[in-house]
């Protein structure tokens, strides 16, 4: 096989798949789909946009999910993890096995791994947690001990505690109401894990809010946070600027990224989590962006004649 080849294994691809199956799972429906092409490119935190209404809709917009596992059977599946909460998702959660649907993937770029063997904490809100399965995987296959930190509102809406107590190192599960684990949020729980796991890196995928909490929380004990962001998306190909959100660069300057494409992976850390939804007024090409100054130029050392002349 050719580097060429290699890359067009990689690129997202469109199917037309059939629905192998859709299964309830608590408060979310898991749907499997054959899509051997986007199976065979998938890494952990992609993404799948998916066609939903049929062909006579005027639902015109892909909807976003995350991708929660590939499997090898049929060629190679997909599966994605949804609440059925708007015309979209709930057209979704009515296909039937054998039905077909459109999918195009994968997308967006995916969460980085650790070079070394690290404690990786792996936090989930909601069906965020559903991207975070396949990365434990690939992180334990790594030799990195992999603690989960799963919360949401209520029992029924925590997706894959049985999973990650099974799986991971540590799993604690918080919930609002205290219908499972301890009550509260993720962040009321995240300084006894991280003491007791020692973590070095947090990955999490949830509400932005919950992404943000934990950012900030994670920066006083200075570890570093990839955190992929949900941002709303039309065309989930890098064309439309739906979806875009301020994120500093390593020279320090805010740009408006795509979080389809540059994202939705992104580091906790450079999000500008206050000024989401907005467009800052010193991001790149904002009224108030300036050019950095350049440099001062290195003062020039008086030469010893100089020197002389000046001292007294
Ligand atoms: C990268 C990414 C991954 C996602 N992964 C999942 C997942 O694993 N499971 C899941 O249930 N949902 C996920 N979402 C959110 C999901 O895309 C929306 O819930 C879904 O599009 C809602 O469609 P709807 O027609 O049911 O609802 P509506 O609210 O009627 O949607 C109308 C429009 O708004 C957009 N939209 C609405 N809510 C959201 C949202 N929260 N985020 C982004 N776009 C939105 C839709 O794309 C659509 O264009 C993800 C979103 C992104 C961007
Ligand atoms: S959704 Fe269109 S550019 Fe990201």
């Amino acid at each position: 096989m050719t580097a060429a080849d290699d890359a067009a294994e990689l690129a997202p691809a469109q199917v037309a798949g059939p629905v192998l199956s859709v299964r309830q799972v608590d408060a979310y429906h898991a749907m499997a789909v054959v899509a051997p092409r986007i199976a065979r490119g998938f890494r952990p935190g992609q993404f799948v946009a998916v066609a939903v209404g049929g062909p006579d809709t005027s639902m015109l917009l892909r909807r976003a999910f995350s991708i929660h596992d590939v499997r090898a059977d049929h060629g190679g599946t997909v599966e994605f993890v949804f609440a059925a909460r708007g015309p979209g998702t709930r057209w979704l959660a009515d296909r039937r096995p054998r039905d077909v649907i459109d999918i195009t993937g994968p997308l967006g770029r995916p969460f980085p791994l650790p070079r070394d063997c690290v404690s990786c904490l792996l936090i989930g809100g909601g069906y965020g947690s559903a991207p975070l399965f396949p990365l434990a995987g690939k992180l334990r296959a790594r030799g990195c001990p992999v603690d989960f930190l799963l919360g949401a509102a209520s029992a029924d809406r925590v997706f894959g505690s049985l999973t990650a107590r099974r799986t991971g190192r540590s799993a604690t599960i918080t919930t609002e109401d205290g219908s499972l684990g301890v009550r509260g949020m993720v962040t009321d729980a995240l300084a006894r894990v991280i003491h007791e796991s020692r973590t070095d890196v947090i990955y999490a995928c949830g509400p932005m809010p919950m992404l943000r909490a934990v950012t900030g929380f994670a920066d006083r004990y200075e570890i570093p946070v990839f955190a992929s962001v949900e941002e709303s998306m039309a065309c989930g190909i890098g064309v439309c600027m739906t979806c875009v959100l301020p994120v500093t660069g390593d020279d320090g300057v805010t740009r408006m990224v795509r979080s389809c494409v540059d994202g939705p992976v992104f580091r906790g850390q450079a999000v500008r989590w206050d000024d989401v939804g907005t467009i800052p007024f010193d991001a790149l090409g904002a009224p108030g962006w300036r050019p950095p100054e350049p440099a001062d130029p290195p003062q020039a050392q008086p030469d010893a004649q100089d020197g002389r002349r000046h001292a007294g």
